[in-house]
């Protein structure tokens, strides 16, 4: 039986970046009637599982460990006169994270039949980014957070300037490893620069950082007369500061697996539905979860009066909108086979995580 949804009209998706030939501007806003096959809706019912012959768990273990060691080697050594600066990006990256950017970036060139194994450097180059992007998001001037992946953040262990400039090493230092040449040389040079043009715009100002300014101009302080924000914006918020560099680390993988433009759009629904899922999540997180599963203090969104789909849905309607956008993702992966299968559990895993 196959349940159908419809996406509301005023759903917005504006991160595709406008770069890509397959980009339609405004394709993301018409109403979109979701045909969704039972095998992948993400209800959990017993068996779900077996439907797609993997165990999520197993398989999320697996790449963390490649990932990690991938990370280990490509980190530059902490020893020389760097050693404090390369001590601090080393502290905060190998601190243990998800690892949920590799490892889409990995599954999208899996989806495609292309061995993901060659892609880890590029896959290693959005978990630096990400961890620069959780630095930065948790100095005092920010998010002022003291706890990060379960140990003191950045700025708490080594000061201010040196967590600032560590996120800089690591945002550098991923360009660094998109552009440094792959063994075997899997990816063709122009399908390399599409790569890097296209993470550079999503974590710039129309991606991460952009959304990282919109979020802190809506934070409570920062608006005191201002009218709490509308669920347009807020989605735009959520869009681009976690659903831009999300949505690139399946680009990545699709690009450098080949996808036709057909299959390229595809993913980036994919990525655009699970990006907004993963902060609606988060948000969701800040909530409902303890603060040692989660290895970051909670409560600190309501404390900082900060735009979250719990402040302004309430906790049911959050986890429809989370549940909606899991929905959406696995649908758009409709025309992949089973190689796609560990993109759709992704999405799954992202809706229903507890950490
Ligand atoms: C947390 O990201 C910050 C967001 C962008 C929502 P993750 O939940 O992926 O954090 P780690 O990488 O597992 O620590
Ligand atoms: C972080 O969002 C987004 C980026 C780092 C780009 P949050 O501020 O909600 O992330 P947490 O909750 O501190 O991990
Ligand atoms: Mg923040
Ligand atoms: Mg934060
Ligand atoms: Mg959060």
């Amino acid at each position: 039986m196959d349940h159908e949804l419809r996406r509301p009209s005023n759903h917005q998706d504006s991160i595709t970046p406008a770069s890509h030939p397959g980009h339609q501007p405004g394709a993301n806003c018409q109403p979109l009637v979701l045909r969704i096959s039972e095998s992948y809706c993400l209800t959990d019912r017993p068996g779900k599982l077996q439907n797609l012959h993997m165990d999520i768990k197993e398989y999320l273990a697996d790449r963390q460990t490649k990932v990690e060691q991938a990370l280990e080697s490509l980190l530059p050594p902490d020893s020389g006169p760097l050693t404090n600066h390369i001590e601090a990006m080393r502290y905060s990256l190998l601190a243990g994270g998800k690892r949920i950017r590799p490892i889409l970036c990995l599954a999208a060139a899996e989806a495609l039949s292309t061995s993901a194994e060659p892609l880890l450097p590029l896959a290693c180059a959005l978990e630096c980014i990400h961890t620069y992007s959780l630095i930065h998001d948790d100095l005092p001037a920010m998010d002022d957070d003291d706890l990060r992946r379960g140990v003191p953040t950045s700025h708490k262990k080594f000061g201010e300037a040196a967590a600032i400039l560590a996120g800089d090493g690591l945002l550098s230092l991923a360009f660094e490893l998109l552009t440094s040449p792959l063994p075997d040389n899997p990816i063709r040079a122009e399908d390399r620069l599409r790569i890097v043009h296209n993470i550079a715009v999503a974590v710039g100002p129309r991606g991460m950082v952009g959304g990282q300014a919109l979020d802190i101009e809506a934070e409570g302080p920062n608006r005191p007369t201002a009218k709490p924000l509308k669920l347009e914006e807020l989605h735009r918020i959520h869009c681009y500061k976690t659903g831009a560099l999300i949505t690139a680390a399946v680009q990545t993988g699709a690009i450098a697996g080949g996808a036709d433009q057909r299959q390229y759009a595809a993913l980036s629904v994919y990525g655009q539905q699970i990006g907004l899922a993963f902060q609606i999540v988060d948000d969701l997180l800040d909530v409902t979860a303890d603060s040692a599963t989660l290895g970051r203090a909670t409560g600190s969104d309501a404390a900082r009066g900060k735009a979250t789909y719990p402040a302004l849905l309430g906790l049911e309607k959050t986890r429809s909108k989370a549940t909606e956008a899991g929905v959406a993702a696995i649908s758009a992966l409709e025309i992949f086979d089973h190689h796609a299968n560990p993109l759709r559990e992704l999405a799954r895993y992202i809706v229903s995580r507890k950490r």
